[in-house]
């Protein structure tokens, strides 16, 4: 489905050296998890550093073991805080890298309505260090994890790059921030590249069903929410609006399965290490197609042969009615579009599922 990269794509493809060292933060967790294991199949040197806080080690012992032996060894794990120093210090004495992609960080809504300090601390002060770390180091190429929800409640769909940017809540503010931070530290020192990819929602497994989306308690997003009552371990899904202006009443969104969006790293990085003159750059990466809530639970149900049971609740304080992107940026300037569509990500998402009922743990 993906249309063959343009010349110019092509140019920076032969330009990514296979032997790039790359610092992953947050490499243990769900997009990162995955991104790892496409940068080990790239060729890259890639070192993680995550404080653990939001995934677990079993999550990479399996991304060592689908990468194969002789991959799995240019990966090296630091168990690390990016609020310490002391962390950074280690994982940027032991080595030199060409870049760094920045996951790392917290990104439950809810709770950064109730613990903004948290959020603040954890996500800015985090990457601020970081930044520092980066610069000292001489390592200054940056991918850096958006989000779709810069663009608070859109006035237009599809969500293109140029629109206003706002926030709704801490986390949404920490990523408002973070992009800010990023332009601004790009403009004082042109050396900077750096780019942001906003992902819209991101959903899909690993098609091994190795490795996928493991959140800790109750989930808060829809698809792991989907997964658990497909399982057994929830008994129904809240659907949270009836009566938004759309086809079925229920909300819209972007739904991207997580290896096509593992691959927009590699195509950021390639983009990165080509262009001279990138500066900060914002890219969305989404299908650029819309799919309502209810259906999501159509597909998975078609996927699993499983019924999910609904219940049609009161919308969910802040949510918008329909957000998606234009794809159209990211597709012209890193040669990258979404391969999968919703059935695809429905189905990985059952395979993981039902072979990992209780994610990484073996029960419950
Ligand atoms: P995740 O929680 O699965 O992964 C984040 C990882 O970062 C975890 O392994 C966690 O332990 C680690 N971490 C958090 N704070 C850290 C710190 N201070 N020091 C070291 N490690 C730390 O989340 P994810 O879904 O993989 O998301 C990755 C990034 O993408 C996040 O920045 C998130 O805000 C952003 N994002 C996610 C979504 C989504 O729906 N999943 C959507 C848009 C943007
Ligand atoms: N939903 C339900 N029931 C649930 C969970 C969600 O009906 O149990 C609905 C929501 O109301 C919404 C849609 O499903 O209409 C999608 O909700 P998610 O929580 O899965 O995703 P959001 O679009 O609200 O937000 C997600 C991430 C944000 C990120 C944003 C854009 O949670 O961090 O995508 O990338 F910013």
């Amino acid at each position: 489905m993906a249309p063959p990269p343009s010349s110019s794509a092509s140019t920076e493809r032969e330009t990514m050296t296979t032997r790039r060292s790359v610092l992953v933060t947050g490499g243990a967790g769900f997009i990162g998890s995955h991104t790892v294991l496409q940068l080990l199949r790239e060729g890259c040197h890639v070192s993680i550093i995550d404080n653990l806080d939001n995934s677990v080690p079993e999550a990479l012992d399996r991304v060592r073991a689908l990468a194969g032996p002789a991959l799995a060894q240019n990966l090296r794990f630091f168990l690390g805080d990016l609020r310490s120093k002391e962390d950074l210090e280690k994982v940027f004495s032991s080595k030199r890298y060409d870049a760094v992609i920045h996951f790392a960080g917290l990104k439950a809504v809810g709770e950064s309505v109730a613990r903004p300090f948290l959020y603040y601390d954890n996500n800015l002060v985090g990457t601020i260090n970081l930044y520092e770390f980066m610069a000292k180091n001489g390592c200054k190429k940056m991918v850096f994890s958006s989000s779709a929800t810069v663009y608070g409640q859109p006035d237009k769909i599809p969500c293109v790059e140029d629109f206003e940017l706002k926030a709704m809540n801490p986390y949404g503010r920490t990523k408002l921030f973070l992009e800010e931070i990023a332009r601004d530290i790009q403009k004082a020192d042109p050396e900077w590249r750096i780019i942001l990819l906003r992902y819209f929602n991101p959903v899909g497994a690993h098609e091994s069903g190795q490795i996928g989306e493991d959140p800790k308690g109750i989930p808060n997003n829809l698809m792991p929410y989907i997964q658990q009552v497909a399982v057994g371990r929830l008994p129904e899904l809240n659907v949270y609006g009836k009566d938004y202006p759309t086809k079925d009443g229920s909300a819209i969104r972007d739904y991207i399965h997580v290896m096509d969006l593992a691959d927009g790293h590699i195509a950021a990085l390639r983009k990165l290490f080509a262009t001279e003159d990138i500066g900060c750059a914002a890219y969305n990466l989404g299908t650029g197609c819309g799919t309502s809530v209810l259906e999501m639970v159509a597909a998975f149900e078609k996927a699993s042969g499983k019924k999910i049971p609904v219940k049609l609740c009161p919308r969910r304080p802040g949510d918008a009615t329909a957000v998606y992107a234009s794809t159209e940026k990211a597709q012209k300037e890193l040669g990258w579009r979404a391969k999968y569509g919703i059935e695809e990500m429905c189905r990985d998402q059952w395979n993981w599922a039902s072979k990992n009922p209780y994610g990484y743990r073996s029960q419950p």
